[in-house]
């Protein structure tokens, strides 16, 4: 894809910070995932006429949105997740971020929305961690706190007829990040959904826009009732081949070193974790592959030792084992049921190279204050 020219700024934020920081210290203490967000957001609105512009730091709040703004009907909206890792001098570093700004074109392309310019996407994510920097936590021994990053883009204009919109804002917010699930890095009941498929063929599966996990949730709510964390979902077409969880991709490892994850056939998301694991499995001696993971084929070789370990990953997530997949009249234990030798030792790997614990040889860290 052609890069378009870049033009934002984003200049520094002027308001006052919206908590105190005896409000931040009790947040941080304990954030959790996705519920708090900081003093400030980044804004940029893209017009047909002027393209983008308009770009700012401005307090975190709500949005007053004209009841016809075409985003609550029409969901025209794409999204990403990063994360902002402080190090032990204090400098604060994000993970491949050029990933997001390729994969958020990628996703605008596809839902009609306007790509924003990798050096613009940037420069938003610099302008509110250099706002937000004292809620980018302080790393403790075995604490994997981050801040979590999410630009977001939508459809701003108020029109009911179905074309894309010729106003769209973007917004990056930030929110104080602890461990995505729970009950912590803990291995996962993950259940086989047959009832309902993520994305189909020719549709929104590989881009990242909010209908895509709209349309996980009811998969959720079937896991949840069946007594599992998570929901994997199969192929649209065919229900036999493995997709992904409702936000994460998912890897195999075999009993004979190799490691294997669904090969992106459009209905997968392209996940940044998902392409560092191929590359940091290829250093750990480990033969990466991405193929097509039929579930009857996995269920036989997990049943025959075969597979020996699972698991799922994401920004949001980073490694998870899975411990267990319960489907309809069954249950089959991946490996021992615990977390897998090679699953924490590409998570340990992964997080020290982000926490600037580990030697980042592949050149991913990109510094942000
Ligand atoms: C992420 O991993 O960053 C995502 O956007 C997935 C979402 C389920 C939190």
């Amino acid at each position: 894809m052609a890069e378009p020219a870049s033009a934002l700024t984003f200049p520094p934020a002027t308001a006052e910070r919206r908590f105190t920081d005896a409000e931040r210290a009790a947040v941080l203490a304990n954030p959790g995932f996705g519920d708090h967000f900081t003093d400030f957001m980044a804004h940029a609105r893209w017009t047909r006429e002027g393209g983008w512009g308009g770009d700012e730091v401005i307090p975190y709040g709500p949005l007053a949105l004209d009841p016809a703004t075409a985003v609550l009907h029409y969901a025209q909206e794409i999204f990403e997740g990063l994360k902002a890792f402080r190090h032990a001098d204090g400098s604060v570093w994000t993970f491949r971020p050029e990933k997001n700004a390729e994969r958020m074109q990628a996703s605008a392309v596809r839902l009609a929305l306007p790509p924003l310019p990798t050096e613009d996407f940037l420069a938003s994510l610099r302008a509110v961690v250099a706002a937000d920097e004292p809620w980018v936590p302080v790393p403790t021994a075995g604490s994997e706190q981050s801040l979590y990053l999410r630009p977001f883009m939508f459809a701003s204009e108020a029109f009911l007829g179905v074309r894309a919109a010729h106003t769209v804002d973007y917004y990056v917010i930030a929110s104080p990040a602890g461990n995505y699930f729970p009950r912590g890095v803990q291995p996962l009941v993950v259940w086989v959904s047959d009832t309902y498929a993520r994305a189909g063929q020719g549709g929104t599966g590989a881009a990242k826009c909010g209908g895509n996990y709209a349309s996980s949730l009811l998969g959720k709510y079937e896991a949840a009732g069946n007594g599992a964390d998570e929901v994997m979902f199969l192929d649209s077409e065919t229900h036999t081949r493995i997709d992904e969880l409702s936000g994460m991709n998912v890897f195999a490892i075999t009993d004979d070193g190799r490691i294997i994850t669904p090969t992106l056939t459009g209905s997968i998301l392209p996940g940044v974790t998902r392409d560092s694991i191929l590359r940091l499995a290829e250093d750990r001696g480990l033969a990466p592959s991405s193929e097509p993971l039929v579930f009857a084929e996995v269920l036989e070789q997990l049943g025959a030792g075969r597979i020996v370990e699972m698991f799922a990953c994401g920004t949001a997530a980073v490694i998870n084992p899975i411990g267990e997949f319960r489907f309809e009249g069954g249950a089959q234990t991946v490996g021992d049921g615990g977390s897998g030798a090679h699953t924490m030792a590409l998570r340990t790997e992964l997080t020290d190279i982000q926490y600037g614990r580990a030697e980042d040889r592949h050149g991913w860290l990109t510094r942000l204050v």
